[in-house]
């Protein structure tokens, strides 16, 4: 498609959006709206994009990067406006112009190819993506002609009574020659109810020049345009569903997909079988055959195969083959653990590495330790890895077993096949195979219950 360059228009801060982030920035399924349109343009095989940002242009172009060109619309002036500042920035080979608006992201790459083919197909000036839906409200109503020719695109608060019952609307995406989109938009007047440069016009001044426009009618679920939250949730909503669906077709059990909360782009492995209330975020890679959930967050946490995580959360750690975590696990994040390793209940870890087989199976908080493999940490175990000041990292070697409720002071070493008396505050290294203790000894006093029974029914 090196014919076709796409404009993606993002200036617009989306005043019913009510917030002080841009529209286009908010996200569905995990990604920003615009950079799921991005998705769709590119993986219609259009290479040359431009971006129209304006409002909080900064942040939008730290959001997608410096893989695109982008054209600084300095006041928002409306839609055309906005593609004529898009304009000097394309190349000579674009002959064709895809304008997209950044804020309808259920856009699918098909609908934008079928639209540019069809332009192509009937050679008409431009080909308008139009929708049928039940409530129009809020959209530009699409204005037809007896032989099926688009006419104008008239905008909701600029509509008659009579056009506002129209239930074809325009979805903001189009294709223009670009020669034709040159000989329209230059003459664009702000002459509305909203005093703006309308892209619309360049419609309705084709069809003055008696250049033929033709619409082609998208899939109902694909024409929303995101301008409320309220809009923002049902997009979220089918973005799941789809996310979902890709995932069961490509071998992976979901019991309930009304609950499972998968962000665009997450890889799961056949046979992994995901329970109710499980998220998966950011870029998480998880591998073959493993259980999640319920209850589950995994964020930009790569698994292994085999793994299983239970009412726990898992955030940017790398947990290997055969590891079980939780259930009511928290793994932050920088946390590296090896194969067969045992994350049990109430554990909190933190950019910890975990050697092969190591179990941490209760009641723990481990922060900045190396563990070896074969390690036995026991019930209540804590890292003291904070002085108040500085963070101190903890060393536990091969085969060391450290008993219950032990406090490791941090900066110590515990070092192979080592013990760990039950109770103790370590705050010296302990030495290889060596067994430490640090605690007071038990004091005994016979008879010293009875006593105190015998007082208490005199006090009666
Ligand atoms: C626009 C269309 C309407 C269509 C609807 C589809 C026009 C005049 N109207 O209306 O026919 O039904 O989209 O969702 O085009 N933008 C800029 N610069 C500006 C103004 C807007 O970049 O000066 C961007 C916005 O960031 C947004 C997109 O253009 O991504 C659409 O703008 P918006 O204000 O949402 O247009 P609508 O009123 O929804
Ligand atoms: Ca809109």
């Amino acid at each position: 498609m090196q014919r076709v360059g796409a404009v993606v228009l993002a200036a617009g801060q989306g005043k019913r959006m009510m917030s002080d982030t841009p529209k286009v920035l908010h996200c569905a399924a995990g990604v920003p709206l615009v950079r799921l349109v991005l998705d769709a343009v590119e993986d219609a095989g259009i290479t040359e994009v431009v971006v129209v940002v304006g409002q909080g242009a900064d942040m939008v172009r730290e959001a997608l990067g410096p893989e695109y060109t982008y054209a600084l619309q300095e006041k928002q002036l409306g839609t055309g406006d906005a593609v004529l500042q898009a304009l000097p920035h394309l190349s000579d080979h674009c002959k064709e112009v895809l304008v997209v608006c950044g804020d309808t992201p259920l856009l699918t790459s098909e609908t934008l190819e079928k639209l540019v083919k069809s332009r192509q197909d009937t050679g008409s000036a431009a080909a308008v993506l139009t929708g049928i839906i039940d409530d129009p409200k809020g959209y530009g109503r699409v204005i037809k002609t007896a032989d099926n020719m688009v006419e104008a695109i008239v905008e909701e608060s600029d509509a008659s009574v009579e056009q506002k019952r129209i239930q074809e609307i325009n979805t903001g995406s189009y294709v223009f020659t670009k020669e034709g989109l040159e000989a329209t938009i230059y003459r664009l007047q702000p002459d509305n109810k909203q005093g703006e440069y309308y892209l619309t016009d360049c419609i309705r001044l084709l069809r003055e020049a008696r250049r033929p426009v033709t619409a082609v009618v998208a899939p109902t679920i694909e024409t929303a345009g995101i301008n409320t939250r309220q809009q923002l949730a049902e997009a979220e909503q089918v973005l799941r569903e789809r996310e979902c669906l890709r995932l069961m077709d490509e071998g992976v059990t979901i019991f309930d997909p009304r609950t499972t909360y998968v962000d665009k782009g997450v890889q799961v492995g056949q046979d992994t079988v995901i329970h109710p209330f499980t998220f998966l975020q950011g870029k998480t890679i998880i591998g073959k055959r493993c259980v999640l959930g319920p209850g589950t967050r995994i964020c930009s946490a790569v698994l292994g195969n085999e793994v299983t995580v239970q009412d726990s959360v898992v955030v940017e750690s790398t947990i290997g083959d055969q590891c079980q975590i939780g259930p009511y696990s928290h793994i932050r994040p920088g946390n590296v653990l090896a194969d067969h390793v045992k994350i049990g209940g109430f554990v909190e870890l933190k950019a910890t590495s975990v050697g092969q087989g190591s179990k941490i199976p209760h009641l723990s908080y481990i922060g900045d330790t190396i563990i070896g493999a074969d390690v036995n940490i026991g019930a209540g175990t804590i890292t003291c890895n904070y002085d108040g000041i500085h963070k101190h990292k903890t060393f536990i070697e091969d085969g060391v077993f450290i008993g219950s409720n032990t406090n490791l002071v941090a900066p110590v070493s515990v070092r192979k096949d080592a013990v760990v008396g039950a109770g103790s505050t370590i705050t010296k290294d302990v030495p290889p195979a060596s067994l430490a203790v640090e605690r007071s000894r038990q004091a005994v006093i016979p008879e010293w219950g009875k006593k105190k029974r015998k007082k208490e029914e005199y006090d009666e």
